[in-house]
């Protein structure tokens, strides 16, 4: 038998105004196992349904129809609530609105004093959890004075800071500069590299090349599933579904059009480099030169 993934969902639907007569059904049928220590993306165009299904997977949301499963306890069991939201911690798209406190340090110690951790406990939590995120030299600052990316950096530290074992990441990068992104990407890396399980939805794709599994949702359904490098190279399909491919991809795409052999499924810039040197070398011989 496999053993059990952190979260499980089963044939779980989802309506908004479940009861009313114009019920609005965000998720239809999905199945998900998300393991310990993976890195899962989703990608799916607005309103496709991906921030109803994070908020399924730590309780904030209780399925219309089916279960979710976290750590073994099931989301409609008002028991193990607490228990659920401290194994996935949230971060969401807006880094204002997750700020309370008016001092770095005090911020990112808000949820885990919550805890009732001791003193000692508490101060080892927060100074960790800056450093993952490298805001440890802006512990004393005000957060309302940091930059966008910082102040998400800042909002990762204080759920990491909960210790969970799951991170969601909900567009936790859609509001910020290439320079921001890149810092709260870096940040959730060291996270998982450190054995924490990541969900990242994102609509950057060439974010969605850095987890290890990536689906794509599409009217409250999960239509595509598989590595990076397999749901990238479904360039048309993806397309039809509004839905780019990594600039990489898509250039591998173009070569791969005019130079026979060229790989179509290629999804970091060396492997686009290595094959282009490798066909202009073939070029060279095929034309007897070099
Ligand atoms: N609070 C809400 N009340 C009613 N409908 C909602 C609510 N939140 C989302 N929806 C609807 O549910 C569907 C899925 O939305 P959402 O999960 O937010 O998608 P995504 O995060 O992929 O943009 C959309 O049709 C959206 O309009
Ligand atoms: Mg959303």
């Amino acid at each position: 038998m496999a053993p059990e993934p952190l979260i499980r969902v089963e044939d779980v639907s989802f309506s908004y105004n479940a009861e009313s007569e114009h019920p609005i059904e965000a998720l239809k049928h999905i199945d998900l196992r998300v393991e310990k220590g993976e890195y899962l993306v989703v990608v799916g165009h607005n309103g496709s349904g991906k921030s109803t299904l994070a908020k399924n997977l730590n309780a904030l949301l209780i399925p219309t129809r089916g279960q979710v499963w976290v750590n073994g306890w099931n989301t409609r069991d008002s028991a193990h609530v607490r228990d659920i939201r401290r194994t996935v911690g949230m971060v969401f798209q807006i880094p204002d609105n997750q700020i309370v406190a008016t001092v770095v340090e005090e911020d990112v110690a808000f949820g885990p004093e919550n805890l009732g951790l001791p003193r000692e406990e508490l101060q080892k939590r927060v100074a960790r959890a800056l450093e993952v995120v490298e805001m440890t030299p802006c512990r004393q600052r005000a957060p309302h004075l940091l930059s966008a990316g910082q102040k998400q950096r800042v909002a990762i530290a204080g759920v990491i800071a909960m210790e969970p074992e799951c991170l969601i990441l909900d567009e936790s990068t859609a509001m910020l500069d290439p320079v921001g992104r890149e810092g709260v990407l870096a940040a959730v890396r060291r996270l998982h590299q450190s054995g924490v399980t990541v969900i990242a939805i994102t609509h950057f794709m060439h974010e969605a090349v850095e987890g290890d599994r990536v689906i794509v949702m599409e009217r409250g359904r999960i239509v595509m599933e598989g590595s990076p490098r397999e749901v990238f190279s479904h360039v048309d399909e993806l397309r039809e579904l509004q839905l780019d491919v990594p600039q990489v991809t898509e250039l591998a795409h173009a070569l791969s059009r005019r130079i026979p052999a060229f790989p179509r499924d290629l999804v970091t810039v060396e492997e686009v480099v290595s094959n282009v040197l490798r066909a202009s070398t073939r070029e060279r011989q095929v034309h007897g030169e070099g």
